[in-house]
């Protein structure tokens, strides 16, 4: 799949969500892709629909909830109707702990279903992470770049 430009938008409250963008963009822009990299609490449903590719990564705070700065976003994607994200295709890092059993990975199974209802397609599937994230996270950064190619 060829990608013109490649959003990048991170969910964090201590950090980890955030590094593990930096190094996807990091790598993506190695590779000659064209990225922008996000915090949540910038990005609108609006400009999600001009996007045509999106990474989001993110984590779960609280019980089961979004971290502070994603709850506009969570709420925007959760209360919107209708299919307004048929351009955009999806890669979703989900990023939690397992001890939190059935709440784990919550939000970023929220957003990638959400997103999903709106129009938007897989790129590839999401990865739900536990603490020890980093080897999870490699095979999924190989698969991503295994799927698109720089427009
Ligand atoms: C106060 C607190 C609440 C958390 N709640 C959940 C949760 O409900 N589900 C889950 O899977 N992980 C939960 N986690 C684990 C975080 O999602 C995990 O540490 C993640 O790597 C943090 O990523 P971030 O640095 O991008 O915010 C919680 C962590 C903290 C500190």
């Amino acid at each position: 799949m060829e990608v013109n430009k490649l959003k990048i938008v991170f969910a964090t409250e201590t950090g980890n969500s955030e590094d593990l963008a930096n190094r996807t963009a990091e790598a993506a822009e190695s590779k000659g892709f064209t990225v922008e990299v996000s915090n949540v609490e910038d990005v609108t449903l609006d400009d999600l629909q001009g996007e045509s590719a999106l990474v989001f990564i993110g984590s779960t705070m609280g019980e089961g909830e979004p971290p502070e700065s994603a709850w506009s976003f969570h709420d925007a994607i959760s209360e919107a109707e209708g299919t307004p994200l048929s351009s955009l295709n999806i890669a979703v890092v989900a990023l939690g702990d397992t001890s939190y059993g059935d709440l784990f990975c919550a939000f970023g199974k929220k957003v990638e279903k959400e997103l999903l209802r709106l129009g938007a397609k897989k790129i590839i599937d999401r990865i739900d992470c536990d603490v020890d994230f980093e080897g999870k996270y490699a095979g999924w950064a190989k698969q991503l770049f295994a799927t698109i190619t720089p427009a």
